[in-house]
């Protein structure tokens, strides 16, 4: 059962010691991860505590392991917190920082390690940090013990879980720790909850460039296609322009969307998962009214996507500035980047179906060799995107990609409609390490780093792990 109210006194139980070092001017140090989940639970913590005139520094890292306490040791801060990273690292951090530091996350951990006076992790307060708490929920409650004014970062926490595919409620809503944070955000009038079709770019792009910009759900030939979605939506005779100007999706009038659901049904036809791809394309929309119409920062989703791609493409410190508030330069460059990050991932997915022989079937599982033609930056949200697409919807996928140093970087994902159980955190940790890798993650999502030349050995652990 969730504790809400045991996590809330737990941080409020922690902030004064906090608050005292803040005072005392302590050089304190925010290491979080570099993705959508890490920036946004990173800037929440950051805020907050910059919000007491704190002496604090940000930095993302994309993975936490000994050489990166090491540097981060090395870099002398008096106080170290942890976001979105960290849970199964807590000896060695004891080991560096003793007390002088503070994890805040939700990635699955050791029960004692949980209870340490240093560690406060979704999973112990009965969220499943992998579907309903994210990095940026804990963080979000964190500042809010801190001050109550902070409950303006709530957006921040919205956008976390999303980004974190967090969304598995009913049509597609936040749920638990995150459902707490969305109704801050929204009692405070910062986010406006619709049903809506859940294209990606729905108030901001024209419809056409919306759909075919959608990848989850994957709509077979017209994800990543302007012109199949242009020629389909122009038999059916829907107003795409409004006096000249190109309409968005979401100022179409319910029978208009409804038309267009048509249309799309009519383009997928009978093919295997067009009936939940169809029916996925309804859910909670996530509106945040203070941002620009046609910004990507206006849909709670497409924020997330932008900050994810912030942190692949090694632009974490822009999302960063994004989600502090910067929307002139940062939000600018921030913008180029997600456009850069969509042709990469199009680019490596029409590599891989142009070259079916490198999605190797056993079972239920799929292996992705995607060295050569994957970065392994992208690996990750490629891996999403097929596991989202009717073909792989009930198939476990694991891609590789080269890495530097004569690694490969792994990345694995379950897809929504997998008949069997697994926990991909545990596979890919116990895998990783039985080939001298490092592993770990969520059930339904996560990565390791091995060898290259132990692939063989590697993938043959997997699939002993994965039930037929
Ligand atoms: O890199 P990728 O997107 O595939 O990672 C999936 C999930 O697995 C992420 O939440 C990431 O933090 C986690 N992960 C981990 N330990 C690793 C690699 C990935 O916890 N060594």
């Amino acid at each position: 059962m969730a504790d809400f109210d045991g996590l809330i006194a737990r941080y409020r139980a922690l902030s004064p010691d906090l608050l005292k070092t803040v005072r005392a001017g302590k050089k304190i140090l925010i290491a979080t991860h570099i993705d959508a989940d890490g920036i946004c639970s990173g800037s929440i913590a950051f805020a907050a505590l910059m919000r007491k005139g704190a002496n604090v520094a940000l930095r993302a890292i994309p993975d936490l392991d000994q050489g990166s306490i090491r540097e981060l040791d090395a870099a002398k801060f008096d106080f170290y917190i942890f976001t979105d990273l960290a849970s199964t690292l807590i000896n060695e951090l004891d080991a560096a920082f003793g007390p002088r530091y503070l994890v805040l996350d939700h990635h699955e951990i050791a029960e004692g390690d949980a209870a340490k006076p240093s560690v406060v992790n979704a999973w112990a307060f009965g969220y499943d940090g992998g579907k309903e708490g994210c990095s940026s929920a804990m963080a979000y409650f964190f500042a809010l013990a801190i001050d109550p004014t902070n409950q303006d970062l709530s957006p921040l926490a919205v956008v976390g879980a999303l980004a974190d595919r967090q969304d598995g409620g009913p049509g597609r809503s936040v749920t638990g720790l995150n459902r707490a944070a969305a109704e801050d955000a929204q009692s405070r009038g910062l986010m406006r909850v619709t049903k809506d079709l859940m294209f990606t770019g729905r108030e901001t792009r024209p419809v056409h460039e919306a759909i075919a910009l959608t990848s989850s759900p994957f709509l077979k030939g017209l994800t990543g296609s302007k012109d199949a979605v242009l020629a389909a939506l122009h038999q059916s005779g829907l107003a795409l322009k409004d006096q000249g100007t190109w309409r968005t999706i979401s100022s179409l009038t319910p029978d208009e969307k409804m038309k267009l659901t048509e249309v799309i049904a009519t383009t997928l036809g009978p093919a295997e998962g067009a009936t939940e791809a169809i029916a996925s394309l309804v859910g909670e929309a996530y509106t945040f009214d203070f941002e620009d119409p046609f910004t990507p920062l206006r849909d709670a989703r497409e924020f997330g996507t932008l900050l994810n791609a912030c942190g692949r493409m090694g632009a974490a410190g822009i999302g960063v500035s994004v989600c502090l508030g910067d929307r002139s330069e940062a939000l600018r460059s921030a913008m180029k980047t997600l456009s850069e990050y969509r042709s990469g991932i199009n680019k490596a997915l029409e590599a891989l179906a142009s070259e079916p022989s490198r999605m190797e079937q056993h079972g239920n599982l799929v292996l992705v060799r995607g060295e050569g033609i994957v970065d392994e930056k992208l690996l990750g949200p490629v891996i999403s995107i097929l596991t989202s697409s009717p073909e792989f919807k009930d198939k476990v996928l694991v891609g590789r990609a080269e890495s530097r140093g004569g690694d490969l970087k792994i990345s694995s994902r379950v897809g929504d409609a997998y008949g069997g159980s697994v926990n991909l955190g545990a596979i890919m940790r116990e895998a990783a390490e039985a080939v001298d890798g490092v592993g770990g993650g969520h059930a339904m999502a996560a990565g390791a780093k091995i060898p290259s030349s132990k692939a063989d050995s590697f993938s043959k652990a997997v699939l002993d792990r994965v039930s037929p």
